[in-house]
């Protein structure tokens, strides 16, 4: 069936892994001294970066522009740029050293491992094909579905994404479609193959602040459906800290401050981290905390 999660989980290991005396939930990814560099100007990107990513959590990433986010998490994928490469520490996915992969090692564990959405789904789709069909040529070829379950599939995710009409609007093609329409479409292909990790790289950045809510609140309601552990990466902590359980703040290529949200929101102990959360007192980090509370 479609929900696995809709119910109200017990509580297990892993959900209650901040409770006292429960051993703490699985680690599923582990960073552990990334580097990255740039061969072309030698110039070193990401300099010893550490995090891991716990079953069932969500870990947030923020940090200015051009600190190293995307290309952590791209590594993380094995989807790093040309010219780009490792110099450095290990990713460790599923207890699995990533180290040695090759393009089929990343293949099978991309869809149904570890999937991502970006700031730019128009990018990814095809323009010249209705974004239903899109949806079925994943399932047909990556999951092995026959035609008429495919399809069948396909308008099901539509749904799950909140898209209402989901015949018509798979139909439209991608240029048809608003930003945040195209949004909900790449998280339904991002969740079509039931990964257990998913990236939301600046997902929402593009989108106006009603659309961002609503999106946001998607991706949280997905996660809780579909049991995944959630990476949010924006520049925008008020996003981050919407959704997150643990933050890290990165900083020119290293990470600067991490911990739980509320510590790293009430007591930063680094001074561009201060600096984050005073921009956002006086810019409004209750502009989400108001509309979307229950996020
Ligand atoms: N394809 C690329 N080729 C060369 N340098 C890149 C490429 N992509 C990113 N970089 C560089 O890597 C650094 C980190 O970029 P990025 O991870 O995209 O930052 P963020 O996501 O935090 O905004 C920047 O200095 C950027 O210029
Ligand atoms: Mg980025």
């Amino acid at each position: 069936m479609t929900f696995h999660t809709t119910l109200a989980q017990p509580v297990t290991a892993e959900t209650a892994s901040e409770t006292v005396g429960h051993p703490p939930a699985e680690t599923i990814l582990r960073v552990d001294g990334l580097r990255i560099a740039d061969l072309v100007s030698g110039s070193t990107l990401v300099d010893g970066v550490d995090f891991e990513l716990r079953r069932g959590e969500t870990l947030g990433i923020v940090g200015e522009s051009g600190s190293g986010k995307s290309i952590s998490l791209r590594a993380v994928l094995g989807l790093l740029p040309t010219g780009l490469t490792i110099t450095g520490g290990t990713i460790e996915l599923f207890g699995e050293d990533t180290s040695g992969h090759r393009a089929s090692d990343w293949n099978r564990l991309r869809g149904s491992g570890i999937t991502a959405v970006f700031q730019d789904p128009g990018s990814y789709l095809n323009p010249s094909l209705p974004i239903g069909r899109q949806i079925v040529e994943v399932l047909r070829v990556k999951r092995g579905l026959g035609r008429r379950a495919a399809g069948n599939r396909a308008l099901e995710l539509l749904g799950e994404v909140r898209i209402r009409e989901p015949e018509w609007v798979s139909r439209q093609y991608p240029h048809e479609l608003s930003g945040g329409m195209l949004q909900r479409v790449a998280l339904a292909i991002a969740i079509s193959l039931e990964p257990r990790i998913l990236i939301a790289d600046e997902a929402t950045t593009a989108l106006d602040v009603t659309v961002q809510a609503e999106v946001l609140d998607l991706i949280a309601d997905l996660v809780e459906r579909h049991d995944l552990s959630l990476i949010v990466v924006s520049h925008d902590l008020a996003v981050v800290s919407q959704v997150a359980d643990q933050v890290i703040v990165f900083r020119d290529g290293v990470v600067v401050d991490r911990g739980p949200t509320s510590h790293v929101l009430h007591r930063p102990t680094h001074d561009y981290t201060r600096l984050l959360v005073d921009e956002h007192e006086r810019y409004g980090i209750g502009r989400y905390t108001e509309d979307v509370a229950h996020v």
